[in-house]
């Protein structure tokens, strides 16, 4: 693959997993899962760079092109939408987007205006508006659990993996809204430029993971 072709991975437990795909097709991973303070590590068995970032930078280098493909949650492309193509559902860092409230609460029924609390407003507000719900969203960074504890919110728009933190804080899932896992992302003028590398790249990844 040409020498200046990067991909953007999301730090955390979706590094880990890509990690090891890369690993499957034959890569040393060994400085991209200990990569200290450097940000891009040459894979050179795949003849591309590793470029370490968070979820909603991976779609912005991907768009911009710096970086031919990302590898980033459904959640994130969900909240951030964007320009690329979506072109591989890798199957990992698989959990979903759920409507949670205190245990409970009837919360579907009513009158009164739900205030939602999320990490993901837009995802929230696209939510309610499919169902004709009129909803006040309020943004929360993180552990967005706190909010309905708090008082400040009726229930959240979270991700949910074991639901041990929604048990933790008095919440149960109402409805599940999307099922979440990592894509492979593709900008849009390299898949033109790269075609044959890129598509190259993305059918070994699926054998890899089939
Ligand atoms: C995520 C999410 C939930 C938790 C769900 O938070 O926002 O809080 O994980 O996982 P569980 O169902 O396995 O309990 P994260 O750990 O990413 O941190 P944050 O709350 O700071 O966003």
């Amino acid at each position: 693959m040409s020498d200046n072709l990067k991909i953007a991975i999301t730090k955390g437990r979706l590094l880990e997993e890509s990690s090891s795909l890369f690993e499957k097709l034959g890569a040393d991973c060994s400085a991209v899962r200990k990569p200290g303070r450097k940000l891009v590590v040459p894979v050179s068995e795949l003849g591309l760079s590793v470029v370490l970032a968070k979820a909603p930078d991976v779609i912005t280098y991907v768009e911009h092109g710096v970086c031919a493909m990302g590898i980033v949650g459904k959640d994130t492309i969900m909240e951030s939408g964007g320009s690329f193509y979506e072109v591989l559902d890798l199957g990992f860092g698989r959990c979903r987007f759920a409507l949670a409230a205190p245990a409970g609460t009837d919360f579907l029924n009513g009158w009164k205006t739900r205030t939602i609390a999320s990490k993901y407003p837009k995802v929230a507000m696209e939510y309610f508006r499919s169902r004709g719900m009129d909803v006040n969203v309020i943004k929360i960074e993180g552990s967005v659990e706190l909010a309905p504890v708090l008082g400040l919110a009726d229930g959240i728009i979270d991700i949910v993996e074991t639901g041990s933190t929604l048990r933790a804080n008095g919440l149960e899932i109402i409805d599940t809204v999307a099922d979440i896992s990592a894509r492979l992302i593709v900008n849009t003028a390299a898949m033109k430029l790269y075609k044959n590398e890129l598509l190259g790249f993305v059918e070994k990844c699926r054998e890899a993971l089939t």
